[in-house]
């Protein structure tokens, strides 16, 4: 095997030891369905299966016969089920749904080493596949998150320490031109929407060195921040009122914070999650500031201005460990403004890789030039639609398959995902 193959293993292995851990429960458990915004997680388990079997043994082409029967393969397509109705499909039982994810990886990695010739697939659509679990890992742990009952982990691996004095700082990021996006010849494992690398002009701004922490978000709330029509924009209002938020996600009126089964103290240092795209806002309109565009995000993370070019991580070029950031899931929370020093980017800027999702006020678009991928509706079918921009990746994200120029999006009412606010000021 070649050091590349040898990776694309390593990685399938890494992602996939990870959704057997995370649904490694009894049938009861994994047939539930904890919210309507989230699948059963069994479902997650045969879809991943499905997905690979797919892109990997199929090249993507339904036509040909795939290692399920074509009404059961059917039952996967996350197009044609939506997730509140998964629950009620004729769904694989959880040791048929393992079994049949096994064969399918003991196909593809008997492939492995052909990779590039004829029709035995291309390196970059197994990095896709690994995205692929990876990112349905993570939303299985926001359906983990909202489930009641005892709690299935225990309290999360130790995080680093905060440092005071840096929640609500700001740093200068000058005006001027910058790449926005990548190239496969750089980053050959980057997804058809961070594609391709182009120059764009951004106007001086400030941004938050770190993100918007829970104390700070709590200040909003005691000043009666939703109940007050001035911060929210009309849309956002009306939503606030109909689905009756009066705080994050998950917190109680009490100072207690509810998640994952665990009842604790909201952290007042680690910053806020579990806010819509609305909460957002408002909140920045509250602080006196605004979202950061997606543009003044990644140039903020990886604009190195001496060099006048981009770093691979907001750090430079080290891998991502866990000294400079929170990433993979082990920690099920984010870690405390402030630490990780050494990770901050050229201009200053702290946790931009891992802890929350931070919500950006643009809405999803394609970059010019874009070109689908062989998963072609990944992210095509989101375009122009009703969904905003989160960078960064959370403390959910595992290291294999984020990039500073990672794109999620969201509907601006969602707030499942691990998201926050990082705050930006015109200059
Ligand atoms: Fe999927």
């Amino acid at each position: 095997m070649t050091d590349l193959t040898e990776k694309l293993a390593r990685d399938l292995e890494t992602a996939r030891q990870r959704t057997l851990l995370l649904t490694d429960h009894d049938e009861p458990e994994l047939l539930r369905q904890h919210s309507p915004l989230l699948s059963p997680l069994v479902w997650d388990l045969a879809h991943i299966g499905q997905q690979e079997d797919l892109w990997l043994l199929r090249r993507g082409d339904p036509r040909r016969e795939g290692l399920l029967p074509a009404d059961v393969e059917a039952l996967y397509d996350a197009f044609t089920h939506p997730r509140a109705v998964r629950a009620r499909l004729p769904l694989l039982p959880p040791v048929e749904a393992r079994s049949y994810c096994a064969e399918v990886r003991g196909r593809v990695l008997d492939r492995l080493g052909r990779l590039g010739r004829d029709d035995d697939g291309d390196p970059f659509d197994v990095a896709m596949v690994v995205s692929h679990e990876q990112q349905h890992d993570e939303t299985m742990l926001q359906a983990l998150a909202v489930r009641t009952g005892p709690p299935l982990f225990g309290a999360g691996t130790p995080l680093p320490p905060g440092r005071p004095g840096v929640a609500g700082t700001s740093v200068p990021v000058p005006g001027g031109e910058f790449a926005l996006g990548v190239d496969a010849a750089d980053e050959p494992f980057s997804l058809d929407n961070e594609r391709p690398a182009h120059p764009v002009d951004v106007p001086a701004f400030r941004i938050g060195r770190v993100p918007v922490t829970n104390a700070e978000y709590a200040a909003f709330v005691a000043d009666g921040g939703y109940a007050d029509r001035r911060w929210w924009c009309a849309r956002g209002w009306a939503h606030r009122v109909e689905a009756g938020l009066e705080r994050p996600q998950y917190w109680g009126p009490d100072g207690t914070r509810t998640r994952f089964g665990v009842v604790e103290a909201v952290p007042p240092d680690e910053p806020v999650q579990h806010v819509t795209w609305f909460e957002a806002e408002a909140y920045a309109a509250w602080a006196g500031a605004r979202l950061p565009t997606e543009a003044e995000w990644e140039k903020a993370a990886v604009w190195d201005p001496a060099a006048g070019r981009r770093r691979r991580f907001p750090w430079g070029s080290a891998e991502p460990s866990p000294a400079l950031a929170n990433l993979g899931g082990d920690a099920l929370r984010p870690a405390p403004v402030g630490a990780y020093p050494a990770g901050a980017s050229a201009y200053g800027v702290e946790q931009l890789m891992g802890d929350v999702w931070e919500w950006t006020s643009s809405a999803f678009t394609p970059w010019p030039g874009f070109r689908p991928m062989l998963y072609a509706d990944y992210s095509a079918p989101f375009f122009g639609g009703d969904h905003r921009v989160l960078r960064g990746g959370s403390w959910a994200v595992d290291p294999s398959i984020l990039r500073p120029s990672f794109r999620n999006w969201d509907h601006p009412v969602r707030r499942q995902v691990f998201s926050g606010i990082r705050l930006a000021w015109d200059a």
